[in-house]
C-alpha cells in the first residue's frame, strides 16, 4: 500500500517538446465496474486492458473476497467467474479499498443486494471521504450500517437486504458513484429500481448493465439530467469487457503536449464517451490544437485516437453543468490555464472538496505555490494566466495521485523545476505515468 512505504519526491524540469504515440491504461471507471459485473454474472467474464493500478487491484481482491474467482490471465488480461446477482457471501475480513472512493461505494452498493455483512476500510485518504451520501439510499433499500457511530466515515460494517426494496432515487449531488451503488444494490431488488439526476453524471454503469443482460433503459430529464430504469433481479451473464484508454489519465500527457512548445503527441484508443470529455470540449475552447482521429466502439463505448500539438491557449468560463463530465480534470484544466493567456474561471466545483483530497484547496496551493495568481471564490476556482508560470514551488501531493500528476505536468514548462514530494499515489490510477511520460521526453529526476 503506498501509504506505508517511505515518500518519494520528484522534480520535474523544463523540457524539449514532447513527441511519440502512447496508449495510456485502461480507464479505471469501467476496470472497477468490469470486475464488480464480472462478479454478479454468471458465468466467465474475459476482461482486456484492466487498468492494473492499486486502486482497481483492491476492487480485484475485495470480488474475490466477496465470492467470486478472479484471475490474471496476462498483462491487462482477467478473468472473473461470478455468483450470480445476490450471491455474494460474507467475506472473512474487512475489505480494504486503499485510496479508492469509486470501488468502495459501487461494492457497497453491491453488497447491499446481498444478505451477508462485510466491514468496508481504506486508507487515511479514503477514511476522511463522505460515506452518508451512499448509506442514505442503501438503508432506504433496506441495507444496514453497524458500528459506525455518527462520523458517515470509514471504517464501517455494512449489512446487505435479505430482502432488498426497490425504490426512486434522485441523487442529491450529481455522482456516478452514488448512482451505481444504488443501480448495483436495485439488482436484487424485485421490481423497478430508479434513478434521477439533475445533472448526468458518467453512465458506465448503465452501458456495462446492458452489456451483461440487464433490463437498462436510460432518458433525458429536465435539461441536463438523466432518469435511469432498472428492472431488478435479472440474470447478468458473463460478458468480454475491452476496456479503453483513460481520458482522465490521457489528460495529463495531453496537457503536457499543449504547454510544452513544439510539442506534437498521440494518444491511441482514448475514451471519447461524451460524459467524460469535458476536459477535451474545454480546451479546444481555449484554442487547443487536438485532433480526433476516426471513433470506433468497443463494449459499448466510443473511443478515438488524439493527436494533440502545442498550443497558444486563452482564457474561458467553464460553466458549472459541464463539471460532470469533466470532474477529474480540473487540477490539470488548472495547469493549461496557468499557461494560457487571460482569466480561466472554472465555476461549482464544490465537489472537488470530497475528493481523494480537498482538490480545490490544494489546486490553488499548487499553483500558488509556483507563482502563479489564483483565488477560490465560493465553489469557483480563478486562475490568472500570464502565458509562462515561474515554478520553483514544492507541491504537496496529500495522497492524491491527480495532484501529484498535474504539478509534475506543470514542471515541464515552468521556468523553474516543480517539485512533488510524493509520487506513490500515482499507482493507484497510472501506474506506468513516469516511463511512459519520459518515453515522451518528459525530464523528470
Ligand atoms: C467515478 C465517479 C466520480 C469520479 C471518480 C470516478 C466513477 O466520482 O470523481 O474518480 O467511476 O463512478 P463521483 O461520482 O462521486 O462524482
Amino acid at each position: 500500500m503506498p501509504h506505508s512505504t517511505p515518500k518519494s519526491p520528484l522534480e520535474a524540469r523544463r523540457s524539449a517538446a514532447l513527441q511519440g504515440r502512447v496508449r495510456v491504461p485502461g480507464d479505471k471507471s469501467i476496470s472497477h465496474r468490469a470486475l464488480i459485473l464480472g462478479a454478479l454474472a454468471v458465468g466467465k467474464t474475459r476482461i482486456s486492458g484492466l487498468l492494473e493500478g492499486e486502486d482497481v487491484l483492491n476492487t480485484a481482491k475485495a470480488m474475490q473476497a466477496l465470492g467470486a474467482r478472479v484471475e490474471r490471465t496476462g498483462e491487462g488480461a482477467w478473468t472473473v467467474e461470478g455468483v450470480g446477482v445476490g450471491g455474494f457471501k460474507s467475506p472473512d475480513a474487512p475489505l480494504d479499498f486503499g485510496n479508492s472512493g469509486t470501488g468502495c461505494r459501487l461494492a457497497m452498493g453491491a453488497v447491499a443486494g446481498s444478505p451477508i455483512v462485510a466491514t468496508f476500510d481504506g486508507d487515511a485518504s479514503l477514511r476522511k471521504r463522505p460515506m452518508r451520501r451512499i448509506l442514505d439510499p442503501l438503508e432506504l433499500m433496506g441495507a444496514r450500517i453497524t458500528g459506525e457511530g455518527d462520523s458517515g466515515r470509514l471504517p464501517m460494517t455494512l449489512q446487505g437486504a435479505r430482502d432488498p426494496i426497490p425504490m426512486t432515487y434522485k441523487t442529491p449531488v450529481p455522482s456516478a458513484q452514488i448512482k451505481s451503488a444504488v443501480l448495483l444494490a436495485g439488482l436484487s431488488a424485485p421490481g423497478v429500481t430508479t434513478v434521477i439526476e439533475a445533472e448526468a453524471s458518467r453512465d458506465h454503469t448503465e452501458l456495462m448493465l446492458g452489456h451483461f443482460g440487464a433490463e437498462i433503459s436510460s432518458e433525458k430529464e429536465g435539461a441536463h439530467g438523466r432518469r435511469i430504469t432498472l428492472q431488478g433481479q435479472p440474470e447478468l451473464h458473463g460478458a468480454d469487457v475491452a476496456v479503453p484508454a483513460d481520458p482522465s489519465s490521457a489528460a495529463f500527457p495531453l496537457v503536457a503536449a499543449l504547454i510544452v512548445p513544439d510539442s506534437d503527441v498521440t494518444l491511441e484508443d482514448v475514451m471519447t464517451n461524451p460524459l467524460r470529455t469535458g476536459l477535451f470540449t474545454t480546451l479546444r475552447e481555449m484554442g487547443a490544437s487536438i485532433e480526433e482521429g476516426a471513433a470506433r466502439k468497443d463494449t459499448a463505448e466510443p473511443m478515438a485516437q488524439l493527436r494533440v500539438r502545442a498550443s497558444k491557449l486563452r482564457g474561458v468560463t467553464v460553466p458549472p453543468e459541464r463539471a460532470p463530465s469533466m470532474i477529474d480534470e480540473y487540477l490539470v484544466l488548472a495547469v493549461a490555464a496557468a499557461f494560457a493567456e487571460g482569466v480561466t474561471r472554472m465555476q461549482g466545483l464544490k465537489e472537488l472538496r470530497v475528493k481523494e483530497s480537498d482538490r480545490l484547496e490544494a489546486t490553488a496551493d499548487m499553483l500558488r505555490v509556483n507563482g502563479v495568481k489564483v483565488e477560490i471564490s465560493g465553489d469557483d476556482l480563478i486562475v490568472e494566466g500570464k502565458g509562462h508560470v515561474p515554478g520553483g514551488g514544492l507541491v504537496a501531493t496529500h495522497m492524491d495521485h491527480r495532484i501529484a500528476m498535474s504539478a509534475l505536468v506543470m514542471g515541464l514548462a515552468s521556468g523553474k523545476p516543480v517539485k512533488v514530494d510524493d509520487t506513490a499515489f500515482i499507482a493507484t490510477s497510472f501506474p506506468d505515468f513516469v516511463p511512459m511520460m519520459r518515453r515522451l521526453g518528459a525530464g523528470f529526476a
